[in-house]
């Protein structure tokens, strides 16, 4: 599967010139030496779990590691990541490892590569594609499980007493599978239990500016001291923008105020929570770059990858967190 550096090299100048693209990245290749090319499209670096996913990526599939990693981050437009795939095809990388912004619209991209014969590796979030063969692997989180942990945490801590319990939603990406995952478990359960009310869907984009202008613009739009009992956000920058709405609207963030409730459980949101301003952190691992390498090392070995594999995740609540473990966290 290995082809020299100086294939991949001369093809990139061919296909884009000098100027354009991951081609223009390459630095001189070693000489003779034969590395495991790795195109990779991610998403952007919308919130810190991103980042901790690139720089997750980036620590394993290194040249000492044996790899060429052509890394392309995508700016969260989906344009742009089938744009780098058809690069990545160009130039006749060894795999193609996708993290999805959504899951629809990758059929004729992936059935492109596939002509190729350059295997696709899902990471992160997954594609909705009529042949499921289409890609080989999928390395990432089950986003609905990670919604059941929150909502069973709603359960517990508001049991049905015929009170309401107010709940407001700020939305990841819409159309993504960590959003959908995610928004299915929470509507679930809100149709399950009487006493639930969603209050707002609002869309936040998984970015902290776009969670604080739209829970901003909610708060103005409620009666002066409207109880709401829960923000559901379903990331931890999410979680920032509308605490400081909150916050600047007059309410309590914390138990006994609004239970803010966050997934990713990075460390500025484990800080959050052990302060008490978040009340339940729901992991979502983003370093599933070992993973990632460990599928690429059975594909090369002639080996089946295991189809769907799930990082290891649990959940935070403040009494649970010290200073030591959070300063222990890698991201
Ligand atoms: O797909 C994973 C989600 O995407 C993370 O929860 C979020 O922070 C990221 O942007």
């Amino acid at each position: 599967m290995k082809k020299t550096l100086l294939a991949v090299t001369a093809l990139a100048v061919m296909a884009f010139g000098s100027a354009c693209g991951a081609g223009q990245d390459l630095p001189g290749d070693p000489a003779g030496e034969e590395l495991v090319v790795v195109g990779m499209s991610q998403v952007g670096a919308e919130s810190d779990w991103r980042v901790a996913n690139s720089e997750s990526m980036k620590a394993v599939f290194t040249e000492e590691n044996g790899y060429r990693l052509l890394f392309e981050d995508a700016r969260q437009k989906q344009e742009n990541q089938i744009t780098a795939i058809r690069r990545f095809i160009q130039q006749q990388v060894d795999y193609i490892v996708l993290m999805p912004i959504s899951e629809t619209g990758w059929d004729s991209v992936l059935q492109e590569a596939r002509e190729a014969g350059i295997p696709v590796i899902l990471v992160d979030r997954m594609v909705d594609v009529e042949d499921e063969s289409l890609y080989v692997a999928h390395i990432g989180s089950d986003f609905w499980r990670e919604g059941e942990a929150a909502v069973d945490w709603i359960a517990g801590t508001y049991p049905d007493r015929g009170t309401p319990v107010r709940i407001v939603h700020i939305q990841g990406t819409l159309g993504s599978t960590a959003q959908l995952g995610r928004t299915a478990a929470l509507v679930e359960a809100a149709e399950a239990h009487e006493s639930w009310e969603l209050l707002a869907q609002l869309d936040g984009d998984f970015t902290q500016a776009k969670a604080y202008e739209v829970m901003t613009e909610y708060l103005e739009r409620l009666p002066a001291g409207y109880e709401i009992d829960v923000v559901y956000c379903e990331n931890d920058n999410e979680a920032f923008g509308a605490i400081q709405a909150l916050e600047e609207g007059g309410y309590i963030c914390g138990s006994g105020g609004v239970d803010v409730i966050t997934f990713d459980a990075t460390r500025n949101a484990l800080t959050e929570c052990m302060k008490g301003r978040i009340s339940l952190a729901v992991e979502c691992n983003p370093l599933l770059g070992p993973l990632v390498e460990e599928t690429i090392q059975a594909l090369e070995a002639g080996q089946t990858p295991e189809r769907h594999r799930y990082a290891e995740e649990r959940t935070f609540t403040p009494d649970q967190l010290t200073e030591a473990f959070i300063a222990g966290r890698t991201y």
